[in-house]
């Protein structure tokens, strides 16, 4: 088992200590939520919003996948919206994979992406110009060697912004993202995961770039399982947050009960909750059964970081004791 380690110039580092902001003596981790929401990319902003003593959202960066762009994007801003987070720049990307078909899309999450929940959109949410893929590259020239990428949908967008830059992928600090199945089953059939196979030539590109990986796959999201108890503990915290969550959860726990994209957001709140081991990992972009599978094997200077096992009762524990310090 290795653990994760970071991959940034001396110079990087010291630039980045300096500007980190300290809050209860513990450095922030400066992250964008790469996402489509999606129920369990709700919940997982949630938690980083809730995570205030770890994490600062430096935005949501929203892309096609679980639903359409225009309701992923609608869904980040009811969700900051919900959270009393209007401050958080949500960011419309790209409505469509590189080059696979366009037509994926999860059901699980309702016809409007929320489990149909009718969760409100205030019509003063604040409208942000800038396209997802300039405000990753932005914000990492921003913040050298500090930004870590949460990628919870597929990897469109952050494919394209490493495209356009190719030294992106050393100049921020990880891409922890969840996707594909390195060493099990897929959930779209037996091979795909449903992220990597919306656009797998995005998570190849990905896992091409160089930079720091840490892959949630099936493998260890697959561990996790939503419970009548943890619904019911959603309901007894008494707040907002906490309650819509306990709505999505509901409604998703009848279609996937598997907490998938909060697993990466816990990690950065505690890592000792995962383990998981250095492998390399490709992905099947060849038209075929397998398009879009995830294939890896176990290589200490492999690209990727595979995580394999969680604790499932720190990480419940670790989303439903900060849900209920909302403030
Ligand atoms: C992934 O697919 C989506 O439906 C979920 O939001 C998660 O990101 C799990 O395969
Ligand atoms: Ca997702």
């Amino acid at each position: 088992m290795l653990s994760f380690r970071r991959k940034v110039s001396k110079s990087a580092q010291d630039g980045a200590t300096k500007r980190a902001k300290i809050q209860k003596g513990r450095t922030l981790q400066k992250i964008i939520i790469d996402c489509d929401p999606g129920i369990d990319d709700a919940v997982a902003i949630f938690l980083a919003l809730a995570a205030r003593d770890d994490i600062e959202v430096l935005g949501i960066t929203c892309v096609k996948g679980n639903v359409g762009l225009d309701k992923t994007y609608r869904n980040a801003q009811r969700i900051c919206a919900a959270a009393g987070r209007l401050d958080i720049p949500v960011l419309r990307g790209i409505a469509r994979p590189i080059l696979a078909p366009a037509d994926l899309a999860a059901s699980v999450h309702g016809v409007d992406g929320l489990g149909d929940i009718d969760l409100p959109l205030p019509d003063d949410f604040p409208e942000t110009k800038t396209h997802a893929v300039d405000f990753i590259r932005q914000q990492v020239e921003k913040y050298p060697g500090e930004v870590v990428v949460c990628a919870i949908g597929p990897l469109t967008n952050v494919a394209v912004a490493l495209l356009f830059d190719p030294l992106l992928g050393e100049k921020l600090r990880s891409i922890v993202f969840m996707g594909g199945a390195a060493y099990c089953p897929g959930n779209m059939n037996d091979f795909a995961e449903f992220n990597f196979m919306v656009d797998p030539h995005a998570a190849e590109i990905v896992l091409q770039s160089g930079a720091q990986l840490v892959m949630f796959g099936l493998d260890v999201t697959q561990q996790t399982r939503i419970e009548e108890l943890h619904l019911a503990r959603l309901r007894q915290n008494g707040n907002v947050c906490s309650d819509i969550a306990e709505r999505l959860l509901t409604a998703y726990a009848k279609g996937d009960q598997h907490l998938h994209d909060p697993c990466v957001v816990a990690w950065l709140i505690e890592p000792s909750i995962f383990s998981g081991t250095q492998s390399r990992v490709r992905i099947v972009t060849e038209p075929g059964p397998q398009f879009g599978r995830s294939m890896a094997n176990i290589d200490p200077h492999g690209n990727c970081l595979v995580m394999t096992q969680v604790d499932q009762q720190r990480l419940f524990s670790i989303l439903l004791s900060k849900l209920a310090q909302w403030p």
